[in-house]
């Protein structure tokens, strides 16, 4: 029986979990709202929450297995991409952990580790998969090989999905994090109503800057009647999420027939959203293709995603050293 603690505190979530041989046994998440008033992730600020959290968070964990310290076989960490004092208080976290305990301590890379998310379902996909994973900072198509040999195909070249529809929101005054409001008013509007174009790129690649500013000038162009934005805005939600969704499946499907394969996955915070699974699934029944998604809330941060990742590196034999750094950003 081996035990792993797994750690996530990448962003603004900081998140324990606990991996028995593979499978999940307990995961806990403590969000942080206060940055709602700043209308963004303050970074100063996520560093503090996460030092207050952290404790409570792997304590719950340990409460609901009835698992002490002791009995932690090694541990897993975010060490990137993500907001470099926020990844350096799970990563002391667990050094000193893994050192007090002598134990293994694996790095884990957050990006594999959304992906990884679907080891957490009974049925996960077979290799080699596609995965779109479309998040808060990043938007890629990966062939996923195996649970280690992950190949980039696709990536935005400016906005990720999630930026696009957290700065869609905050244009329609909604308040951050804006995806799930805007998930939320397009279910009760007409996608057909307003025209915003989906960008035509080749190469797999995608953008989101176009279509931002596209939401721009016609929020501009209604400044005249003020009511406007209130009056319709599930139309208005419903038709820019559409041009969003268009554009990421447009690109996955181009990926899946280029590449020949037919087993497809989603996973980061955007693939939460309704339409776009909605609209995954479509394609898939349509191509006769193989959907897998996991649960809404492992789509989003979590320390589960984390374990199941790591308990893979570790099973590889590939462990870090205490001279593990956490990275910002991957090149
Ligand atoms: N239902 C939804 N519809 C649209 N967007 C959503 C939904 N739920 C969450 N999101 C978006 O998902 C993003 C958060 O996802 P996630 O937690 O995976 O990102 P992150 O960890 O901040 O970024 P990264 O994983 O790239 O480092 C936010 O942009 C949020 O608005
Ligand atoms: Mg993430």
């Amino acid at each position: 029986m081996a035990l792993l603690l797994a750690i996530e505190s990448s962003c603004d979530e900081t998140a324990a979990a606990l991996i028995q041989n593979g499978r999940l046994l307990t995961h806990h998440l403590s969000s942080q709202l206060d940055h709602a008033q700043y209308g963004g992730v303050v970074p100063e600020l996520a560093s503090r929450l996460h030092q207050q959290q952290i404790i409570a968070v792997v304590e719950a964990c340990f409460q609901d297995e009835g698992i002490s310290p002791a009995q932690i076989d090694a541990v897993a960490v975010t060490q990137g991409p993500g907001l470099m004092g926020a990844l350096w208080v799970g990563v002391s976290f667990a050094k000193a952990f893994a050192l007090a305990r002598n134990i293994p301590l694996i790095g884990v890379n957050h990006l594999e580790a959304h992906v990884l998310s679907h080891f957490l379902n009974e049925t996960p996909p077979p290799f080699p998969f596609l995965c779109l994973t479309v998040s808060g900072g990043h938007t890629q198509i990966i062939i996923v090989k195996d649970f280690l040999n992950l190949e980039i195909i696709g990536e935005t070249l400016d906005d990720a999905a999630g930026e696009a529809f957290d700065k869609g929101a905050k244009m329609l005054g909604l308040p951050y994090p804006g995806g799930p409001l805007i998930d939320r008013y397009a279910t009760q509007g007409n996608p057909e109503a307003y025209a915003f174009p989906a960008p035509d790129l080749k190469d797999l690649k995608f953008s989101f800057s176009g279509l931002k500013t596209a939401l721009l000038y016609f929020l501009k162009k209604q400044e005249k009647s003020p009511d406007f934005v209130a009056n319709h805005l599930p139309d208005i939600c419903a038709s820019y999420q559409k041009a969003i969704i268009g554009g990421l499946i447009r690109n996955l499907a181009q990926a899946a027939e280029r590449y020949g394969i037919q087993h497809l996955a989603l996973a980061g915070g955007v693939s939460a959203n309704s339409g776009l699974r909605q609209a995954f699934l479509a394609l898939c029944k349509q191509k006769s293709y193989y959907p897998y998604l996991v649960s809404p809330a492992y789509c989003t941060d979590n320390a589960a995603m984390i374990g199941i990742a790591g308990w893979y590196k570790w099973q590889a034999g590939q462990v870090s050293g205490q001279d593990m750094m956490p990275f910002a950003r991957v090149f």
